[in-house]
């Protein structure tokens, strides 16, 4: 019913999102996963399908639901299987929003069994992770639009346009977790959006609702440029 007051800018237009954390074993019963709720890339998500676009949700272990009936979900749980899925469907895909929040290493051998307890202390070795964003920044097309995060504490836009850039993304969403009322648990964010072209846009502490509408606005006007 809400998209009905929606503008349709979107159909026809296939968009991938992640969303998320990942969770990455240890042993059967135990993994390393860091405290994303999902609620960014859900709320990004449901806009874009408000917007009339198809959307393919990859999502890590998370709560969050949705009921459009033009988002296709996909549940995943490592950073390996969340890889697989984008690598699939971005080939399709007009756009890309990376959202989820990717373990960088996981153990590199997870245990068959679950470890029993010792006197000992316990070192588990980790290697690191594939960068999926980096992985489709290399296949993107020049039809395609990337879009990535950046969660930083320290030299924040610094940090973020090497990622940007790295990454070969037409633009990435800063999240400094210096700002309060932002970050992994709060229904609240505040962003800022620096395009290749260095172009920055600093938005107020928003629900993350509206702050997906922010991002998916300064998508909606790169896809359709
Ligand atoms: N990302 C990814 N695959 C990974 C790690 C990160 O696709 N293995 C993506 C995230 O989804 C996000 C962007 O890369 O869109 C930036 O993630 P972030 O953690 O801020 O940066 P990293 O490149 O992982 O660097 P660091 O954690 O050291 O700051
Ligand atoms: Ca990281």
């Amino acid at each position: 019913a809400a998209s009905l007051n929606k503008k349709q800018l979107l159909v026809n237009q296939h968009i991938l999102v992640t969303a998320g954390p990942t969770y990455e074993a240890i042993d059967p019963v135990r993994f390393i996963g860091n405290h994303s709720s999902g609620k960014m890339g859900f709320a990004i998500a449901n806009e874009l399908a408000e917007m009339g676009a198809t959307v393919t949700l990859v999502a890590g272990p998370t709560s969050e639901i949705t009921q459009a009936k033009n988002i296709k979900r996909y549940n995943v749980t490592s950073a390996a299987e969340m890889l697989q899925a984008c690598e699939l469907h971005f080939k399709t895909a007009k756009a890309c929003v990376m959202s989820a929040a990717v373990a960088d290493y996981t153990p590199i051998d997870p245990a068959k069994q679950k470890i029993k307890k010792q006197d000992s202390n316990l070192q588990i070795e980790l290697k690191k992770t594939v960068d999926i964003l980096k992985v489709l920044g290399e296949q993107k097309r020049a039809d395609q639009v990337l879009a990535g995060f950046a969660l930083e504490t320290d030299h924040e836009e610094e940090n973020a346009i090497a990622k940007l850039q790295k990454k070969n993304l037409d633009f990435i969403v800063l999240n400094s977790l210096n700002d309060s009322g932002a970050g992994f648990k709060t229904d609240t964010n505040k962003i800022t959006i620096i395009d290749k072209q260095f172009h920055k846009t600093t938005y107020s502490l928003k629900s993350k609702t509206q702050v997906a509408q922010d991002i998916c606005a300064k998508l909606t006007e790169l896809i359709l440029a």
